[in-house]
């Protein structure tokens, strides 16, 4: 067996995990509950580090910005912090954080809605670009960048009363390390808004489905306690991108002393990003504003909104 294969592919939550790593290689072993299948997988320790050279580069980004930035997916995210800001109530003199901001467009989002914000990500090439957006914006004065690392957090012990973390626990490998730091710099009575890809939805499940079936899968997919890591190889280098189990989730931060206030859609469906027709896709962002503003339902939802506070 080569390093990194995956043998059997098993649904989580329906089984055990066991997970070692030996002289920097990681052993990974899962069964299921009725024994039928299993999964025996090694992987490189320095493979797992590898996203977070591939996220340092602007490639990643770059594509990012051509899929998610439209006039429609605009439109959703204004409504979606609308929603949040109702959430996080009325803005004061201390800032928001959004950990893992990216290019900036959901500290924007909070700018525009009256809120300081202190945006930190661990790439500094997009850090660079949001601060040059921020200022061609006017908005410099209201958001401070920096650059820090989720998962080692250069924060003191609940010094932050509210934070969002948008699109991106599914990018870190050690998602338990950066569940512990986020719970760990929230004060009591603070607030934490995360959006993540729900494992469960019916996009998710159907996509799988039909790759598995038409045997169309390019990335290696390693299912884990925490969901189903998609490892793709890009032009720049390894990227983890994680269909999260929800449940798993909301149980690791109840570990570390949140609790779920609300869990709620987001996006229905982010399959616009593959249509390559524009009406098609423009009914995709209808229905997606639809369910956002009506059944709300996360189950069914590929975009889960989750909403922490801390007793
Ligand atoms: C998909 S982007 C989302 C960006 C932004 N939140 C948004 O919604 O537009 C994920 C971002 O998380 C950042 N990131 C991933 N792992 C991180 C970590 N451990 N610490 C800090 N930033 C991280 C990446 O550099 C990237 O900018």
């Amino acid at each position: 067996m080569g390093p990194g294969r995956v043998v059997t592919a098993i649904e989580p939550g329906r089984g055990h995990r066991l997970e070692m790593c030996v002289k920097n290689r990681y052993f990974i072993i899962s069964v299921v509950n009725d024994g039928i299948a299993g999964a025996i997988m090694t992987l490189d320790a320095r493979a797992r580090s590898e996203p977070k050279s591939t996220l340092q580069k602007m490639t990643i980004h770059d594509a990012w910005s051509r899929q998610y930035r439209s006039g429609e997916n605009d439109a959703f995210y204004a409504l979606a912090f609308d929603y949040i800001a109702s959430v996080l109530g009325d803005p004061n003199s201390a800032s928001v954080l959004d950990a893992g901001c990216g290019s900036g467009t959901k500290a924007f989002e909070l700018v525009k809605r009256g809120y300081l914000v202190t945006a930190l990500d661990f790439s500094d090439s997009i850090l660079e670009r949001a601060r040059a957006d921020a200022a061609a914006l006017g908005f410099d004065g209201r958001v401070q960048f920096s650059q820090g690392d989720l998962t080692a957090l250069a924060l003191p012990t609940g010094g932050v009363q509210r934070c969002v973390c948008w699109g991106v626990l599914m990018h870190v490998p050690d998602i338990g390390r950066a569940v512990s730091e986020l719970s760990r710099v929230l004060g009591p009575g603070g607030v934490l808004i995360v959006s993540e890809g729900n494992l469960r939805s019916v996009q998710a499940a159907t996509l799988r489905w039909i790759k598995r079936a038409l045997g169309r899968e390019r990335a290696e997919v390693i299912p884990t306690e925490a969901g189903i890591e998609f490892w793709e190889e890009t032009s720049t280098g390894r990227l983890m991108t994680r269909q999260a189990d929800i449940p798993w989730l909301v149980r690791e931060f109840r570990r570390h002393g949140l609790e779920l206030v609300q869990r709620r859609a987001g996006q229905f469906s982010e399959i616009y990003v593959i249509l390559p027709w524009r009406p098609l896709r423009r009914l995709v962002h209808l229905l997606n504003n639809l369910w956002f503003r009506f059944p709300r339902l996360a189950g069914p939802a590929y975009g889960n909104l989750l909403v922490f506070r801390k007793p």
